[in-house]
């Protein structure tokens, strides 16, 4: 009888992760928890501050967890304004949920790393699994450091541990808050809407990015593959889609020609620069059999009609 917490449930994953165990395990078995509580078509998601580890701690004994996903953190952008509250929120809640799930026994946990652990010295083309991390954002430090404390609960408490480092993640059921691969979201909400996009990357900086019904698919099913196919407990590689600012407006104007973007690049563009450019994936392949299904027009195809289902119903109401 599975029981699943998730935290930060109302984030961008966090919104479509909770509607796909629903729909898996039924409403009555996730407990949905975020910093901001709310009530919508699924039921409640409940106050919870992953910080506070005796709310935590109580809430997974209470409702008899037996698995995690832990989904609460501050991305890479924002998580510049304050690096050390970053540090805070994203690691002591991590080191919390650790703790909980080997006290009480939780049988599976996931952590959500990032492309954001590669940093300067890392090669950006098809960047490998076992890369050289030196991390540049404090987001990227708090998910490197917590790719290893992942790795030491497994390791020397046999807490299972599994773990994606998710490309930028493109979906049209939620909003991104605070990432530097934002724009990619962004963009498609100014096409639909015929207005120009002004993009804070410049035109030639390649990302890995994925579409989020393939970011969903990959996190059910790296936690349903079988334990000992698992080999890699820091977080695995995964690839999605890789494209530029202007390759992304080249997908959407083969649906709106008239489309256009102006580039001003901020502060975000050096992000990006020492970011991969691409992801090599080979041993998610390998251990759990990974592969994505979307490529770029696949997703422009899809965000543009789910896009404008949601406008046209709202200009209905
Ligand atoms: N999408 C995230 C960000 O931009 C990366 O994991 O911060």
């Amino acid at each position: 009888m599975e029981r699943i917490l998730i935290t930060g449930s109302g984030g961008q994953l966090g919104t479509v992760l909770r509607k796909a165990l629903i729909d898996k395990y039924g409403t009555e078995r996730v407990v949905a928890t975020d910093i901001r509580p709310r009530t919508d078509e699924f039921g409640s998601i409940d106050l919870l501050n992953a910080v506070d580890r005796n709310g935590l701690e109580n809430l997974i004994k209470e409702q008899s967890i037996t698995q995690i996903y832990h989904l609460a953190a501050i991305l890479s952008a924002s998580g510049e304004a304050d690096p050390v509250r970053t540090w805070d929120i994203n690691l002591k809640s991590w080191l919390n949920v650790l703790e909980a799930a080997r006290k009480y026994k939780v049988e599976k946990v996931f952590f959500p790393s990032s492309i954001a652990v590669f940093g300067a010295s890392a090669n950006k083309v098809d960047t490998s699994q076992t890369e050289y991390l030196d991390p540049l954002t404090v987001y990227g430090i708090s998910k490197a450091a917590g790719e290893q404390w992942g790795n030491y609960y497994f390791s020397k408490f046999g807490v299972d541990v599994r773990s994606i480092r998710y490309p930028g993640v493109i979906g049209h059921e939620s909003l991104p808050g605070g990432g530097t691969t934002d724009y990619a979201v962004e963009i498609y909400h100014k096409a639909i809407n015929n207005e120009a996009y002004t993009c804070y990357l410049s035109k030639n900086t390649a990302l890995p990015m994925i579409y989020m019904a393939d970011a969903i698919r990959a996190t059910l099913e790296l936690m349903d593959a079988p334990k000992e196919k698992i080999k890699t407990r820091t977080s695995y590689n995964i690839n999605g889609l890789s494209f530029t600012p202007e390759e992304i407006t080249r997908s959407i104007k083969k649906w709106y020609p008239n489309f256009t973007v102006e580039y001003q690049p901020d502060f975000r563009q050096k992000i990006a620069e020492n970011w991969p450019s691409s992801i090599d994936d080979t041993q998610a392949q390998r251990d759990w059999n990974w592969s994505p299904h979307y490529q770029l027009d696949d997703v422009s195809n899809e965000m543009i009609a789910e896009l404008r289902k949601k406008q046209n119903l709202l200009k209905e109401v």
